[in-house]
């Protein structure tokens, strides 16, 4: 294990081509990863060697290309397990990302297991990722669903009544690990223990936390954990879904199509096991393939230390933005994750991004897809500063120094 203070993070940088450039005239200063991370050239070259040298499709043919498309999309399942620590390489899923994740244990699990007079237990910080799912859910089967409360504005979990929320007749408790709008970290290994010791299946949201620190869905004891490849370094239009090896053999399939069959007949069908059972079709072969190589480069460096790094970034973004007048900051006090949320007084979130990016600085305005947590704390969007790995306290100083400019600009 490295020491975190031998960690280069600059010279880190130099592996994101991407991150040399202007914009605007400025040098980019990126901080828009909660929406997307950006890709160290070993992704690029992953990417670029398969489409040159492997490419065929997976699990159909006897030729060596095929062979070695096969090995690697498989080598990338068993690294992905191993990255979340999942006991077993069967107990993931290929998706297209965490919102493909959700709908699939919604159309599958969700369908099979749930009925009027069910409930779906969610916490008021989800992404719409994670709550339109179980709404069309809840449509069609009569379930109903309820919310964790949200304290207010620092973003964090009323647990108060959890005990008396999590009793039937709750069915299923789904949760966001890190909030991508405050950047709150839920207990989420306390929260899965409570719902298990009452028979209630349990599914986490990892968007935001698989890639920024260390995920070992063993120990976190939820039954299902979805993410996605393109917040983690992998390319766009991949990612994996987590669920305990009994749970997915149980579920009926989500697409019918080649790849996930055993036999076929005019009138009746054999299904594999999981995972192949949900892969229905010619799959995205190159993304797992990226998506390897990502994960490979992320534990090269320590999620642990990546955690630290993001939330020095995270804390001292928070300080010196506390330093300003006529500034709304949204998100715990205490553990955030890397990312700030923030209003300026009398300036549109849309404003502050706009000129940011004039600057040469990424932000993110808007409601974040979280758009019942934004009305709950009264406002219509907030502007957000996400951090990765490769974004450093220079960058971050500039970006506060940004942001008074916009102030002044405004008469502030
Ligand atoms: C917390 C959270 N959940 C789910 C998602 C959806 O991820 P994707 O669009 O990659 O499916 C996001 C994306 O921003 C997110 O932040």
């Amino acid at each position: 294990m490295q020491d975190a203070k031998i960690i280069d993070w600059y010279r880190l940088r130099r592996d994101f081509p991407i991150l040399d450039q202007q914009v605007h005239g400025k040098p980019l200063i990126y901080l828009d990863n909660a929406a997307t991370s950006q890709k160290p050239r070993a992704v690029i070259e992953a990417l670029t060697h398969y489409y040159e040298r492997d490419n065929a499709n997976v699990h159909r043919g006897i030729h060596e290309l095929s062979n070695r498309a096969t090995n690697g999309f498989e080598a990338a399942r068993a690294r992905t397990a191993t990255f979340i620590n999942a006991a077993s390489a069967d107990e993931i899923v290929f998706t297209r990302g965490t919102t493909e994740g959700i709908n699939l244990v919604a159309a599958t699990w969700g369908l099979k297991n749930l009925k009027a007079g069910d409930v779906i237990l969610l916490t008021e910080l989800e992404h719409h990722s994670n709550l339109v799912p179980w709404q069309l859910l809840a449509q069609r089967t009569g379930a109903k669903i309820a919310y964790v409360p949200v304290t207010g504005d620092e973003g964090t979990l009323d647990l108060s009544r959890i005990d008396a929320l999590l009793a039937p007749p709750v069915k299923f408790f789904s949760m966001v690990h890190i909030s991508n709008s405050m950047g709150t970290v839920n207990p989420v290994a306390e929260l899965c223990a409570r719902a298990r010791k009452r028979g209630i299946i349990t599914l986490v949201d990892g968007a935001q936390s698989a890639g920024h620190l260390p995920v070992d869905v063993q120990a976190m004891g939820c039954d299902f954990f979805a993410f996605s490849g393109h917040k983690i370094c992998g390319p766009t239009g991949i990612g994996a879904l987590y669920g305990r090896q009994e749970l997915l053999n149980a579920m009926p399939p989500y697409q019918g199509g080649g790849e996930m069959i055993l036999s076929v007949g005019y009138d009746k069908t054999d299904f594999k096991p999981a995972p192949h059972r949900f892969e229905a079709g010619t799959p995205d072969i190159s993304g797992p393939i990226g998506l390897h190589a990502a994960m490979d480069y992320l534990d090269a460096i320590g999620r642990d230390h990546i955690w630290r790094h993001d939330q020095e970034l995270a804390n001292h973004a928070c300080e010196k933005l506390s330093a300003l007048n006529n500034i709304r900051i949204f998100g715990p006090k205490q553990n955030r994750a890397g990312l700030v949320s923030f209003l300026l007084k009398e300036v549109h979130a849309h404003e502050v991004v706009t000129l940011a990016d004039q600057a040469g600085v990424a932000l993110r305005g808007g409601h974040h897809c979280t758009q019942p947590l934004m009305h709950k704390l009264g406002v219509e969007s907030t502007a957000r500063a996400s951090f990765y790995f490769y974004n450093t306290q220079a960058e971050v100083d500039h970006f506060v120094e940004v942001i008074r400019e916009i102030q002044k600009f405004f008469g502030q």
